[in-house]
Parts: C-alpha cells; structure tokens; sequence
C-alpha cells in the first residue's frame, strides 16, 4: 500500500487520544500468562506486534480474549504454565521473542521459538548467552532465530549486560524468576523499567540501585493476576507531536499517555529542538506514570543527541529525524549503534529514504547528521519498518511535493489508528478517509 498524506494547508489542533502502549501491553499478556489466575487489561492494543506475542502465547496453550479493548487472559494449567514441545512463530516481534525466551527459560520446558525472516536477522545471542549461563539448554542458528530450548534447571548469576537494552533484561529478569537463587544485573545505562514495576505489582521481589536489579525466585504459580487499564502509547504519540511540532501554529494533546521517564526522551529533544512541550494531570495508572501531553509549534532548531537520552528516545529516532529535517540547522545523533538492530538497521535505511526525499542527510557508524530546510518530496519506501513508514509519510505534511511511501501497510504491526488520529487533528479538511 502507498500512503501520502496531504501536505497541512493550516495547523492541527485538538485533544486525542492514542492506544495502550505495546510494551506494556506485551508484559501485560505475557505475565498474565503466567499467573494462575484470571486478568484483565483494559486499553490493550490490536496491533501486529501484540497479535504476535497473543499467538505465540496460544502456540504454548494459554488463550487470551481481546474484546472492545479488554484482553482476558486465563491460565488454567496446573504446575508449568506453558505445554512442551512448542514450535512458536514470533512473527516480526522482538519484544515477543525475547521476552518469550526469559519465560520459557524459567519453565523449563522444550520449545523452538522462531519469527519472521526480518526476526532472523536480529541478534540473539545477547539472550543465549547470559541465559546459557544461568544453565539453560539453548542453542541459536548462528546467533540467530530460530533457538531451541530444551529441558534444563537454571541457578542465579551476576552478569553485566554488554548493551543497555531492556528486552535483555527482561528475558534475564523473567528467566531469574525461576532460578534456584537470585541474580543480580547490572545495565550500562537506565533502560525502560517496566518489567520491573509490573512484576513487582504482581508480587516478584525484584530490588533496584542505580542501573542495577537484583531478582529473587518466585515460582509463577505465586504471580498475582493484572486488573488496570493500559496508559497509551508514547510510542505512537510521537507521530502526532512530531506531526504538531513541524506544521506552524499547531496545538496536539494527547491524552492519558504513559510517560515513564524511561520513555520520554523524545519530548525531551522536541524541547531543546525549540517546541512547547507541557505535562498536565501527572498520575499514575496500572503503575505507570501517565499525564496528558500538549505540543505547540514553534521555529525548531537543531540540537545533539546523545548518551542516556538515546535510550529514552530509542524507538523514536525516525519521528526525531523528521522534525530535523525541518529545523534550522544541524541535528547530531551519536551513541546510537543500537538502531542498527531494529526492525531494518534505521541508521542507513532512514538516512537512505531521508537522502531520496530531498533532505541533506550524513550517515555515521553510531548516528546521524541531518541539516534541516526543506524537503523536495517523492517516493520513498518504508523497508519493512513500522515507525519508517510512518516518520516518512510525516514529511508530506510540509514537502514542497507529496511524499508517497510504498509499502506503508507495516504500519499496522504498532499504529493502525494513524492516519484516523491525524485526520483528526486537521483543521483544513484535507483527509485520506
Ligand atoms: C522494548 C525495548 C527496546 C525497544 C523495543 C521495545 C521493550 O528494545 O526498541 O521497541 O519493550 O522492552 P531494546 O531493548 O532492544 O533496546
């Protein structure tokens, strides 16, 4: 499918709101699956990533419902909580797999656990490897999908994770769930926490200091079912503040958005970059920090990313890129050789599809340079990429010609609702529908 957005003749303007956040919602169905009893989270997601971990999680025998936004997860099963012997297709969801893997570790069971061809493609050793060490029995293709696990009994370890990356520590947090002792981490740099405070609402004894967590065993037989309402995604939420940011004179409150500091990064760069960036009705819900979010535009200029700030703005670096493209001057993203291992390696393919739209784009080995102005316009593709398709369709609001992005159906494994939530908040009644 191509998507062009019609270029924004006059500001956005207006309050929406956007689904529950994807991490969050794939712990929440994981951990669900593992409790005994019956939970139930309002505001889950429907979106291919968390179809995915939904699938993967039948693959081992726990079914969920996902009704009007209410997914009901009810584990019946006696002892292990996943049957043996599984072949599980992850589909294109990392968070699925690594997660999964941590799991399936702890119980102990024999499962193949494999995704897509772009899956096969991302690193996996960075789980086998720590995992081995606890005494998992798992061996990977060549570093990669698909692993195999086999019956094993893990002991609790120390360990230094080489990347700061919280789908590692959640796969080691889950899989010390079901050591025989604790095990401590050590991260190099904060990560998002939400396994953490969601195993901990559960009833896990997890202790935090710094950038380290130590996990003690607890059977998931003792893990207390989940009841809340998801907050909504700062992850999708970013399209739409990008979106306020670049189209003078907009105004777009996204409300009930998570706002974990772990994961607000990119508001952080949209308010050095120059745009009005305000927290209101700070709360918390389901454990998480939640508040509604307003951007207002405002002439944006260009700023230097780096160190713990890539962290909190991991997954929002192709929206980031876009707001560069159109601010004054020079944006510098550095300490980010992690974007190569995402869903494409989003450093040359943003860089790529950026240069084909016009914009004045360099590629370093850990980031980017981007020098904003304006952008021509064009084809560009969206490379099996979610939040590329979405980021490069984002340029048309502002191009000097329309942007067309083949290939934009991805953007259904994580924002379905995009175009619908950007045709609301138009004001001059050019929309797509
Ligand atoms: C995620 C962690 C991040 C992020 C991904 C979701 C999670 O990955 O990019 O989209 O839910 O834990 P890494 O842990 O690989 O950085």
């Amino acid at each position: 499918m191509d998507l062009s957005l019609p270029s924004a003749a006059s500001p956005l303007a207006g309050r929406v709101a956007v689904p529950g956040d994807k991490s969050l919602a794939h712990r929440a169905a994981l951990f669900a699956a593992l409790s005994p009893g019956e939970s139930e989270v309002a505001n889950f997601p429907d979106s291919g990533v968390t179809r995915a971990m939904r699938g993967a999680l039948d693959a081992l025998g726990v079914h969920s419902a996902l009704e009007d936004g209410v997914l009901r997860v009810s584990n019946k099963a006696a002892g292990l909580p996943f049957r043996s012997g599984a072949v599980v297709n992850c589909c294109n969801s990392g968070t699925t797999f690594r997660l999964l893997a941590g799991a399936v570790a702890a119980a102990g069971i024999e499962a193949t656990l494999d995704g897509s061809d772009g899956l096969r493609k991302r690193p996996m050793d960075r789980i086998a490897e720590p995992l081995r060490r606890m005494g998992a029995d798992v061996s990977t293709t060549g570093g990669h999908a698909p692993l195999a696990f086999r019956p094993s009994r893990l002991h609790g370890i120390e360990y230094v994770l080489p990347v700061a990356s919280a789908q590692v520590l959640s796969c080691l947090q889950l899989a010390a769930l079901g050591a025989d002792g604790a095990s401590t981490f050590h991260v190099p740099g904060p990560v998002r926490d939400h396994t953490t405070r969601m195993l901990r609402a559960m009833g896990a004894r997890i202790e935090e200091d710094g950038c380290t967590t130590r996990v003690h065993p607890l059977p998931s037989a003792a893990l207390r079912p989940l009841r809340g309402t998801l907050p909504g995604d700062m992850s999708s939420a970013a399209f739409l503040f990008v979106a306020a940011a670049i189209v003078p004179g907009s105004q777009v409150t996204v409300a009930n958005v998570g706002i974990n500091s772990t994961r607000t990064g990119m508001l952080d760069v949209l308010s050095r970059m120059g745009a009005d960036v305000a927290i209101e009705r700070e709360r918390e819900e389901f454990g998480e920090p939640v508040g509604d979010v307003t951007v207002k535009a405002a002439p944006l200029h260009g700023v230097e990313i780096c160190g713990d700030l890539v962290v909190r703005s991991i997954d929002e670096f192709p929206a980031i890129a876009v707001a560069a493209a159109f601010a004054d001057g020079v944006t510098t993203v550095r300490d980010a050789k992690e974007l190569r291992y995402k869903e494409t390696d989003r450093i040359s393919v943003l860089v790529a599809q950026l240069k084909a739209l016009g914009a004045d784009v360099g590629e370093h080995d850990d980031g980017f340079s981007i020098r904003g102005g304006t952008l021509s316009g064009g084809a560009a593709n969206a490379n099996g990429d979610h939040r590329l398709a979405m980021s490069l369709a984002l340029c048309g609001l502002r191009s000097a010609r329309p942007v067309v992005v083949e290939g934009a159906e991805i953007l259904t494994e994580s924002f379905p609702e995009f175009v619908s939530r950007l045709d609301a908040l138009r004001t001059d009644g050019l929309v797509l529908s």
